[in-house]
């Protein structure tokens, strides 16, 4: 058995799969520089320990009920948990800090979301970093939201301005005012964002999903904002560390098997992550443009996910012998591998981060569906600024996906879109290589967390 090193890092994501799955990179990352790894967790979406031996983990009772489990309110969910896991996570950092062990616990990694943990790391005396699972754009930007809404700078009198937003580039008004919610959300939203800022603030550092390449103007700002250091290490699944699946739901690996048979780029990848969820009608709207097309599709519908249905049951019946092999839905994909296959041309997405980092990573042009939050911002990223992608402006509707799909998979533009994700994709991918600018942020963490 290897000898590690005997500081350990504690690292406590927040239960969402979009916050887990980069802790848990990271926690491989930190794991290859030598350090042991404790990862504490709550019962709701608790990550499956066995995909990490070498880990070990701790649950915390997060008194959920079974009904707040299954709750489409993210932010009520977040708001119990963080009323419920404070003294639960204070009884385990007392049983884990045994200095007569002879493990020292360095620092405590955990999510910005999570806003008490700052007190309890400094009554522990544990440095604590945050980690910032969004675009760091994003990051700065939600913070100053409750600002705006005092300043009366929100809400925007038109909800469907496409004029853009000076403090929030690239931003629409539009995708602003969607981006806050409805009215009833704003009191809540704004005082656990104020909160957020306030408790980070005292943090040792922030440790960002991205890198200069992608975030090179906001990173520049930070420092108006917060004066501890900022490490953008990069897309964390493309550091050299070994591969696991954080996945809280089975990936189907017949993907894999049938993607082979497929020509090369010839097929449109369609996935919404994790949280997002659609009506009937509008399922039925994609199902129709992908089967219009004639293009090959390899579609993620979360079982949940098509409200009020079970699955895809509401699809037309002989929809899929209809297709002659040309479509594939499955319950969950293994996502970054598909991205990498030869036979993926196009990624439709909702733009959470994690996708559009593995699309990016991968040279797979995007079609932007955003629902909710950040996606908002990072699908302008993609179709504005970096035009790596086409947005669907939330046009939901069967002619709309089948030209848009048709434009991206088979036109000349869809080429050209082509060719500048894959210089994105290749300037990333150099910043996680030895001298890179992101290889260096991780180095500069690493010797500071080494240093405490
Ligand atoms: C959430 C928010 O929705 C998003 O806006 C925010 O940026 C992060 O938190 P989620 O909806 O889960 O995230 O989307 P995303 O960030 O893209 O993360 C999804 C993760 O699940 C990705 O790492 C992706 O590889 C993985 N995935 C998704 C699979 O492994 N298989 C799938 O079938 C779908």
């Amino acid at each position: 058995m290897e000898k590690r090193n005997k500081r350990r890092v504690i690292l406590f994501p927040l239960p969402l799969q979009g916050c887990i799955n980069p802790m848990l990179q990271l926690a491989k990352i930190l794991f290859s520089r030598g350090f042991s790894i404790t990862i504490i967790h709550t019962r709701f979406n608790a990550p499956k320990s066995s995909d990490h031996p070498l880990f070990t983990f701790l649950q915390l009772p997060d008194g959920l009920s079974e009904t707040q489990t299954q709750s489409r309110d993210v932010l009520l969910q977040l708001t119990l948990l963080n009323n419920n896991c404070e003294n639960p996570l204070r009884q385990c950092l007392t049983k884990l800090i045994k200095p007569e062990e002879g493990c020292e616990i360095s620092c405590l990694i955990d999510d910005s979301g999570w806003v008490f943990t700052q007190s309890v790391a400094d009554s522990f005396n544990l440095p604590r970093f945050v980690l910032c699972a969004y675009k760091f754009t994003f990051f700065l930007g939600h913070l100053l939201v409750p600002q705006l809404r005092r300043e009366g700078f929100l809400p925007f009198p038109d909800s469907e301005a496409e004029d853009s937003v000076p403090v929030f580039q690239p931003l629409r008004k539009k995708d602003l005012a969607r981006i806050m919610g409805s009215k009833d959300q704003a009191e809540p939203l704004d005082a656990y964002l104020v909160k957020i800022l306030e408790t980070m603030k005292q943090a040792s550092g922030l440790i960002v999903m991205s890198c200069e390449e992608l975030d090179r103007d906001s990173i520049a700002e930070s420092h108006r904002v917060f004066t501890f250091p900022i490490y953008p290490i990069g897309p964390p699944h493309i550091h050299d560390v070994p591969a696991s699946s954080s996945s809280l739901f089975e990936p189907d690996q017949s993907c894999i098997p049938w993607l082979d048979k497929q020509e090369t780029r010839s097929v449109i990848y369609v996935s919404l992550g994790s949280i997002v969820s659609v009506t009937e009608s509008q399922f039925l709207e994609i199902a129709c443009g992908l089967s219009q097309t004639n293009l090959s599709f390899l579609w993620v519908v979360r079982p949940g996910s098509v409200q009020g249905r079970e699955w895809i049951e509401s699809l037309p019946l002989g929809f899929m012998e209809g297709l002659n092999g040309k479509g594939k839905i499955v319950k969950w994909a293994p996502q970054i591998d598909v991205l990498a296959h030869r036979a993926t041309g196009g990624f439709l997405t909702h733009n959470g981060w994690n996708s559009t980092l593995e699309s990016i990573c991968e040279g797979v042009p995007m079609i932007s569906l955003p629902f909710v939050w950040d996606q908002w911002l990072n699908a302008r990223f993609v179709s504005d600024v970096w035009r790596i992608g086409i947005h669907l402006e939330g046009r939901i509707e069967r002619r709309v996906i089948e030209r848009t799909v048709t434009r991206l998979m088979v036109e000349p533009e869809g080429e050209k879109i082509r060719g500048r994700v894959k210089v994105l994709r290749d300037e990333v991918r150099r910043s996680v290589q030895r001298g890179g600018s992101s290889s260096r942020h991780l180095d500069d963490l690493v010797d500071r967390i080494t240093s405490f």
